[in-house]
């Protein structure tokens, strides 16, 4: 018998503001014109006040859980992605935890960044595999409004805030054909300041502005997303013709465009919400992916890829039968 992690629902949550390019030019230096010729963004959603990643990430984890038909009782194991948590610690996965009223389960945060669902998506079914958990909510969750420099045009006008979750669910079966058939992570720290944060508790005892040099970003996207993406694929024995639904990290249209292009995959499989929710960072391969369940794209049996990259550098990919 083979054990493999299985999809069981997914959720997601935005901020109640959202704001479009148009609203953001009336106090940035910038144009509709410009965001969505260099991007593909036209509107992003802003936290307000009550609104946090730990209750953004709540709200997602509800839904997914009632897709999932599921009690709060059942999960063993949370694992927040997130760049942005309310406090330095305890883990935002504490306080959703608490907040969906678990007494007991293993619940904690990992920082990738953008890869940040990616790396815990790959923890949870490493640790549903080995029998360590039965049920997990994984989940990517930022408030990225807060760490931006409004006064970077570069910068500020690329980023959203939101929530996404999935539950995962162990199964056995005799073909292991359904599930999270393979994933693949790298990161490479020489990047630290191509994409980072100015502050820290332990350096400047700051929470820190997001820096970016978005060009080479663009560049290492661009490259480590294809190869990770064919790593992937290799590792379930498929080729990227299997791919019924890719589901990428949302940072800019273009990088989509470009890494459909490089597996020859038709741009009408490539699930696209960066228009609507700007880059959300960790919390952006699953918003889409739950746009893309609930509007009955993405149906059971279809292969799904997921792939993300960012701060780190951190990247990585997910083939996953739904
Ligand atoms: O999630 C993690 C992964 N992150 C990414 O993947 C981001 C990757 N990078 C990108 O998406 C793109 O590099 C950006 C969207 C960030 C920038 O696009 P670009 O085509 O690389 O533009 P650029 O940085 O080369 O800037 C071109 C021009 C500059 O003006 P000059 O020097 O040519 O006169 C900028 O000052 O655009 C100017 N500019 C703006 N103009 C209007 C930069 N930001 C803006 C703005 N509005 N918001």
């Amino acid at each position: 018998m083979i054990r493999r992690s299985i999809l069981l629902g997914t959720g997601s949550a935005l901020p109640v503001r959202a704001v479009s390019n148009a609203e953001l030019a009336q106090t940035v230096d910038t144009s509709d014109e410009w965001i969505v010729e260099r991007t593909g963004i036209r509107n992003r959603h802003i936290a307000g006040d009550g609104e946090t990643t730990a209750t953004l990430a709540t709200q997602a984890a509800q839904e997914a859980l009632a897709a999932a038909g599921l009690a709060a009782q059942d999960i063993d194991l949370i694992i927040l992605a997130t760049a942005t948590p309310d406090q330095t610690f305890p883990a935002a996965a504490t306080k959703v935890q608490a907040a969906l009223g678990i007494d007991d389960c293993v619940a904690f945060d990992v920082a990738a960044v953008c890869s940040g669902f990616l790396y815990a998506l790959t923890v949870a079914d490493s640790m549903i595999r080995s029998g360590a958990a039965q049920r997990a909510l994984v989940i990517g969750s930022e408030t990225f409004s807060r760490i931006l420099d409004w006064d970077d045009r570069a910068t500020c006008v690329l980023f959203g805030d939101g929530a996404g979750a999935v539950v995962l669910g162990a199964q056995e079966s005799e073909d292991g054909q359904r599930g999270i058939l393979a994933a693949k992570l790298h990161a490479d720290g020489r990047h630290n300041q191509l994409l980072y944060v100015d502050g820290g508790p332990s350096t400047t005892q700051t929470v820190g502005k997001l820096r970016m040099k978005g060009q080479e970003v663009f560049r290492h996207a661009v490259v480590n997303l294809a190869s990770v993406l064919r790593e992937v694929m290799e590792l379930a024995k498929l080729t990227p013709a299997d791919i019924d639904w890719l589901v990428p990290h949302q940072a800019n249209a273009r990088i989509l465009d470009a890494t459909a292009r490089k597996l020859k995959l038709s741009p009408d499989r490539v699930v696209v919400t960066v228009d609507r929710h700007a880059n959300t960072s960790a919390a952006s391969v699953p918003l889409a992916l739950d746009v893309a369940m609930r509007d009955g794209r993405i149906k059971p049996g279809d292969l799904v890829v997921l792939e993300a990259m960012g701060g780190g550098f951190t990247w990585g990919a997910c083939v996953l039968r739904v």
